[in-house]
């Protein structure tokens, strides 16, 4: 018997209460949406649900409180200005990273900056819309995931960037090193979860790529394989995401991988909450 709309959402946000009830009603609306394939606006436009949508909705609401993100149910991820396509071989793009694009985007702009290389670059989260703002830049983008690169190159064709921007799939920078190519400015965001950290990591996190979260035993494996590369260079200038947890080592770590080097910058941005999130890093050979 098909079951009215609003008995239907009253119930899913009971269910959904148990992961979280702040989002709860909000899920349910966007679970109602998928099986009704309408936007999330859209669902109160439609009284009633059938036995098959009613069949979808349970399956759909089953997977969800297994701990399956709604972003990978879903299949898309609204960042920054964008609407972009995830699913469950990609990390699924934090609010805290727009404070590296943010600043990123500063800097290109101050700076006068050529050419710009993302390590990680994921779903393009960070790359495309820098693409689109700056069409003159080169731009370098860096994945071992060979379907993170697939996403992100699907992604940008959607916002008509596919031709700005050079794919590698490859590690650290790798890539750039082995064809010579000259870069004004490195961003990254790098798995950075430590050991400690893992058996705090909610059921949903746990479903993400481990090669996008696990930054080793302390967290920094990521940054010291990349400034042993980094270390090849003259001369560099990177601006990258960190967790606060780890802030204080990684300045130890700056400090010990570039004693050849002149540091020229270096400054911490912190986020909403306070806390350390990005650094920008210059250095020079000594
Ligand atoms: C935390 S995610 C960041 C994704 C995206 N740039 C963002 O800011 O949301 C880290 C990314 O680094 C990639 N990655 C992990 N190890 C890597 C390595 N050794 N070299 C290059 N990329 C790597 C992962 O596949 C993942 O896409």
């Amino acid at each position: 018997m098909p079951q009215p709309l609003r008995e239907i959402i009253k119930k899913l946000k009971k269910e959904l209460d148990r992961i979280d009830p702040d989002s709860s009603y909000l899920e349910a609306e966007i679970l109602l949406s998928l099986v009704l394939n309408v936007e999330r606006e859209e669902i109160y436009t439609i009284d009633f649900i059938d036995e098959e949508q009613e069949k979808k909705l349970d399956y759909l609401l089953k997977k969800r409180l297994k701990g399956i993100p709604i972003s990978y149910l879903q299949k898309k991820k609204y960042f920054y200005d964008l609407v972009l396509y995830v699913d469950e071989k990609v990390f699924i793009p934090r609010p805290e990273t727009e404070i590296l694009l943010e600043k990123a985007i500063e800097i290109i702009e101050k700076r006068k900056i050529n050419s710009l290389l993302e390590v990680g670059v994921g779903s393009g989260n960070n790359i495309i819309p820098i693409a689109l703002r700056f069409p003159d830049l080169k731009i370098y983008a860096i994945d071992i995931s060979p379907h993170a690169i697939k996403i992100a190159i699907n992604n940008a064709k959607e916002y008509n960037v596919y031709e700005k921007i050079s794919f590698f799939i490859g590690p650290y920078i790798f890539p750039i090193l082995l064809r010579n190519i000259h870069l004004d400015m490195i961003i990254m965001n790098p798995p950075y979860i430590s050991s400690d950290e893992i058996v705090w990591l909610s059921n949903e996190v746990k479903r993400e790529p481990w090669n996008a979260l696990y930054g080793g035993f302390d967290g920094c494996n990521f940054y010291r394989e990349l400034f042993r590369e980094l270390k090849l260079l003259n001369h560099f200038y990177i601006v990258f995401e960190i967790s606060p947890l780890i802030y204080k080592k990684i300045l130890k770590i700056i400090d010990y991988y570039f004693r050849d080097f002149k540091i020229l910058k270096l400054i911490t941005h912190k986020d909403l909450s306070e806390k350390e999130r990005v650094i920008e890093l210059e250095c020079q050979r000594l």
